[in-house]
């Protein structure tokens, strides 16, 4: 029997509550949330210690693994302390809105050559795999994605750049680890983006719109739009193109396709939903916890902090009007 804990149990943790609930071999001891009727009420559900303090909850118990499900602003050092302390971790993206203590968490998890994986998982998609396996041998010229999307309801902190890091460092930040993954890694940033056709939500100070282009090391060239577009008729429209000489491959959330010479090939996710789908990472994290081999896991802390790199040196850019070389972890 493997024991976890968790910090921060709203929504997202939620959703891989319900993968862990079902895993066998593994128990939720004790969680944590500062908001104390949320984590007692999780607490009661998973007959685990509710806490309102991590370091009270990380004192007083012994985890083989711990969750970190927060917003991207209150990270401070809790990866830190959680690595100090050997325990692996499972970290939702994005893992920080600050590099520099990224890098801390980085020396510690190296120092002990410690476990840990991110919530990105497009790269655990079906779609994602066959277009991995067909482009193994072919040369990415264009990498195209985008994420147009809807302002997410009742998350207050997230149309606040200081609090979320803007729609490319949150949302759109899946698309841009799925062009790393599959194009590999970024030199530099160039983008811009559009402010104030929300000005009437209250504290709403994120880009409206944003385009980022990119230049990847092996040469190809790319581009990410966000938007906060869809609502009510309007549906969203994410997904990433990959394309090369005579060929073109979509990843988007449920679907996708490879053109190429010989004709069209459809392809479809085979999770029956969200929380499958999330489940995937929960799986190969809590396989490597249990048995120490990390080889599922796609995501780990480095990887996660170097398309942090990316999307922060794209705000930088939007800032100051001027190309970002981006930071490098990898
Ligand atoms: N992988 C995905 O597709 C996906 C989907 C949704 C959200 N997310 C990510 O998950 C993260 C969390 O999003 P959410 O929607 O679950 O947010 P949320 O606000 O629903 O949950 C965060 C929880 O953390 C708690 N919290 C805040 N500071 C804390 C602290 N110091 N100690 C303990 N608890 C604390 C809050 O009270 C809240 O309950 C975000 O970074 C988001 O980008 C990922």
């Amino acid at each position: 029997m493997i024991s976890i804990g968790l910090i921060g149990v709203g929504g997202i943790c939620q959703v891989h509550l319900k993968n862990l609930v079902k895993m066998s071999g593994v128990q939720i001891a004790a969680v944590c949330d500062i908001d104390p009727h949320r984590a007692q009420e999780v607490g009661k559900q998973l007959d685990a210690t509710p806490y309102t303090r991590y370091r009270n909850m990380l004192r007083r118990e012994h985890f083989d693994a711990c969750y970190v499900c927060l917003t991207p602003s209150v990270h401070g050092t809790i990866e830190y302390e959680l690595a100090e302390a050997q325990i692996p971790f499972f970290v939702e993206k994005p893992v920080h809105l600050k590099l520099e203590f990224c890098e801390g968490v980085l020396n510690e998890v190296d120092k002990h050559n410690l476990i840990t994986a991110v919530g990105y998982h497009w790269r655990y998609m079906d779609t994602t795999k066959a277009v991995k396996a067909f482009i193994a041998k072919r040369r990415i010229t264009a990498v195209d994605g985008g994420w147009q999307g809807a302002i997410p309801e009742h998350a207050l902190w997230w149309p606040q750049m200081k609090l979320s890091g803007g729609q490319l460092v949150e949302q759109a930040t899946h698309i841009v680890d799925l062009a790393r993954y599959l194009a590999g890694d970024i030199d530099t940033v160039f983008a811009s983006g559009t402010k104030g056709a929300f000005a009437d939500i209250d504290k709403y100070d994120i880009y409206d719109a944003s385009l980022t282009n990119l230049q990847f090391d092996s040469g190809a060239v790319g581009v990410i739009s966000t938007g906060c577009v869809a609502s009510g008729t309007v549906p969203s429209r994410v997904g990433l193109t990959v394309s090369g000489r005579g060929w073109q491959a979509d990843v988007k959330q449920r679907d996708g396709q490879i053109i190429h010479e010989r004709g069209k090939r459809k392809l479809k996710d085979n999770a029956k939903d969200f929380i499958e789908q999330i489940g995937r990472g929960d799986a190969a994290f809590i396989h490597a916890v249990k048995t120490g081999k990390t080889d599922r896991i796609r995501s780990t802390y480095r990887d996660a902090t170097q398309t942090l790199a990316v999307t922060l040196a794209a705000n930088e850019s939007m800032r100051t009007g001027e190309p970002v070389t981006v930071e490098r972890f990898m």
